[in-house]
């Protein structure tokens, strides 16, 4: 197995360290995973003139599975689009043909406090948002601004066609009778003729899948919902604008953004896995930032890419008995239990694995 992975920029380097100590753990145990670092997002274009060089372009295609942390900051705001940090992620997920976004929502009984959300309406959560990534508003053209007549006008086009549509909702359906059979597709039909579609096909697929129990609902009434009474759900398949927001609305459901990892996958079942959080450039650099969603993207990485359900168990068992035991980072911090940085919070991972 040989990954790639990409430390990018702000917090990113400091939890990738703390993954790249859990593989050491693994090796040790003989899960051998070749691994070659590459650059994306600011780091790449300071170091290459590029957020998804090249050589990363190389090392990502050749990889049978790609780790990213973060990229972003506000020192590469000011570029011009094609350059900025965001850019070197679309391009990635894009170049690799990663169309199944998985972002599980999970709430850790440990954490229950640390919702902003009331205990009993959280405890025992347990989402998965499959979120189209390759489509969508996020890529359609024609876009821009543009100046119209003396005045700027400033455009993007949604659209989806009805294999990308087919496709997810196949990643969606697939997800959903491995857990209780439930999914909820979201869209926006009652306005959007892109979502029109959306629902049409999402439906003739579920001829294919009598026994997972279809529902659909419009996506400002599934935002409302998802703070309203969050478990009614279970599988939720959107398109990529709608995945984005309901994605970080229901991480703050667990807690912390800090906890969610994510796993975009081709058709092939190869990915990227990163957590669902950005480069945090405010704690950058002091050891403060929260590991464990990373950590947990390296699971989700053994999961699917690796199709090793035991090395990815194992992972997140150790990753429980650390929450268990009261070590919190600053993010989900509450009184009595203690209070831990990055690299403290690594680790307490790593001497469980060792166990
Ligand atoms: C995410 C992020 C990205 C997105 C940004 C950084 C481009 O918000 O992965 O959810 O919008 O997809
Ligand atoms: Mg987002």
């Amino acid at each position: 197995m040989k990954i790639c992975y990409l430390p990018g920029d702000g917090i990113g380097p400091e939890i990738m360290a703390q993954a790249l100590r859990v593989l050491d753990i693994l090796a040790a145990d003989g899960i051998k995973i070749e691994r070659e670092e590459g650059l994306l997002g600011g780091a790449a274009v300071d170091a290459a003139g590029s957020p998804y060089p090249e050589s990363t372009q190389k090392l990502a295609r050749a990889a049978d599975a790609v780790l990213l942390a973060a990229v972003g900051g506000p020192k590469w705001d000011v570029l011009e689009r094609p350059l900025r940090p965001e850019r070197g992620l679309l391009g990635i997920r894009k170049d690799l043909n990663l169309f199944a976004n998985l972002r599980p929502a999970i709430l850790y009984p440990e954490l229950a406090n640390a919702s902003s959300l009331k205990p009993e309406i959280v405890s025992g959560l347990d989402i998965l948002i499959v979120r189209e990534l390759t489509g969508d508003i996020y890529f359609g053209e024609p876009r821009g601004i543009a100046l119209e007549n003396g005045k700027r006008v400033g455009r993007n086009t949604m659209i989806y066609s009805e294999d990308e549509i087919r496709r997810i909702a196949r990643v969606a359906f697939e997800a959903a009778r491995k857990r209780s059979r439930k999914l909820c597709s979201v869209d926006k039909m009652n306005v959007l003729e892109t979502t029109q579609l959306w629902r049409d096909v999402v439906i003739e697929v579920s001829a294919d899948y009598p026994d997972v129990e279809l529902s659909h609902m419009l996506v400002d009434n599934a935002a409302m919902q998802l703070v309203r009474a969050p478990k009614q759900f279970d599988v939720m398949v959107t398109g990529n604008m709608f995945g984005d927001i309901l994605s970080d609305e229901a991480s703050m459901l667990t807690g912390s953004i800090g906890m969610l990892p994510s796993a975009s996958l081709d058709e092939k079942n190869k990915g990227m896995f990163e957590p669902c959080h950005g480069s945090a450039p405010d704690i950058a650099g002091k050891n403060l930032a929260n590991p464990l969603a990373m950590i947990l993207s390296t699971a989700m990485m053994f999961r699917y890419s690796f199709a090793d359900e035991a090395t990815a168990a194992r992972i997140e068992t150790a990753v429980k008995a650390v929450l268990a035991s009261g070590l919190r980072t600053g993010d989900i911090y509450e009184a009595d239990t203690r209070r831990v940085s990055c690299s403290e919070m690594g680790d307490a991972v790593v001497a469980n694995l060792k166990r």
